[in-house]
């Protein structure tokens, strides 16, 4: 595990527009196995609906973080990046912090655009999430951001998009999600062009796999075949499981059912190291 392989931080950015698809899942299982395995983690929640954070952290009402979230910290850009830190990151586990989310980062475009914009002209409302990290990467060192996504491809998927080195798209088999990639990918392009020429793509996961569904086999089949998403597929494959499922009820801290919870997403993990 020697720090030579990741001198930079690597920012990774989960999403796909479609809901239901395994982000918050897989986010939280990637940041959860990375920081078991030694190395520092900050996991970042985009998300109004406080998944990610509701999976990482032991608190139950996620209100608990109203005012101390990623939406705060993307205000807070102008502050020293300590003050920051200590105003919107949370400690949740052995190496693993949180910039948490709830409601309020719904209201994030509204802020955007009638004051970011106004007080700040000339700055890239895309590009707010980035100069936050920025900051608080000068203050802290971590080896890994994980940046969980909302289903829609709007001003909190593309701050997200800005701000990391490498996007994994997820797949759960279903005819929306394979409708959603191309413009998935669009953006992805779009982002990389406009605000983060160093943004690459990792690849796209297979989630919620059901073994005994053909329609499943035939989707994945389709998506493997073709000439563009076929290459960047993951060869690990995430199976529907209850203990999955149950992740979050039960948590990553005393869940006596977490290995067969996460059995595939270790080969996850494995793999996307090989690709960072
Ligand atoms: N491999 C899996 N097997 C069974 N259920 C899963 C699996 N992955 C995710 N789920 C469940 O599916 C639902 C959607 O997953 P989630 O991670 O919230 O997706 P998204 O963030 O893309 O909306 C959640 O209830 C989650 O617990
Ligand atoms: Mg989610």
């Amino acid at each position: 595990m020697g720090k030579s392989l990741f001198d930079e931080t690597k920012i990774l950015y989960f999403g796909i527009q479609k809901g239901g698809a395994a982000k918050s899942t897989t986010a939280a299982a990637t940041a959860h196995i990375l920081a078991r395995r030694g190395w520092r983690v900050l996991a970042v929640d985009l998300d109004s609906q406080g998944n990610l954070t509701n999976l990482l952290s032991d608190v139950d009402d996620i209100y608990e973080f109203t005012g101390k979230t990623a939406l705060e910290a993307m205000k807070a850009i102008d502050e020293p990046g300590e003050s920051i830190v200590k105003n919107y990151v949370h400690q949740v586990g052995e190496r693993l912090d949180l910039m948490p989310s709830e409601d309020f980062m719904a209201t994030l475009s509204r802020w955007l655009y009638r004051e970011f914009e106004h007080y700040h002209p000339g700055r890239n409302p895309g590009l707010v999430l980035s100069l936050a990290l920025e900051k608080i990467l000068a203050v802290r060192d971590y080896n890994f951001v994980v940046i969980d996504s909302p289903p829609s491809l709007g001003d909190q998927s593309i701050n997200g998009m800005a701000a990391a080195t490498h996007v994994v798209s997820l797949f759960e088999p279903s005819k929306f999600c394979l409708d959603a990639l191309p413009r998935f990918f669009e953006t992805v392009f779009h982002v990389r062009n406009q605000l983060n020429p160093k943004l690459q793509v990792a690849g796209i996961l297979a989630t919620m796999v059901d073994k005994r569904r053909s329609d499943a086999k035939l989707l994945l089949e389709t998506l493997s075949e073709d000439e563009v998403y076929g290459p960047m597929l993951f060869s690990s494959r995430v199976y529907r499981r209850a203990a999955t499922g149950r992740l979050n009820l039960q948590g990553f801290a005393a869940n006596s059912e977490l290995r067969p919870a996460l059995k595939e997403y270790e080969d996850f993990v494995e793999e996307l190291l090989t690709r960072l």
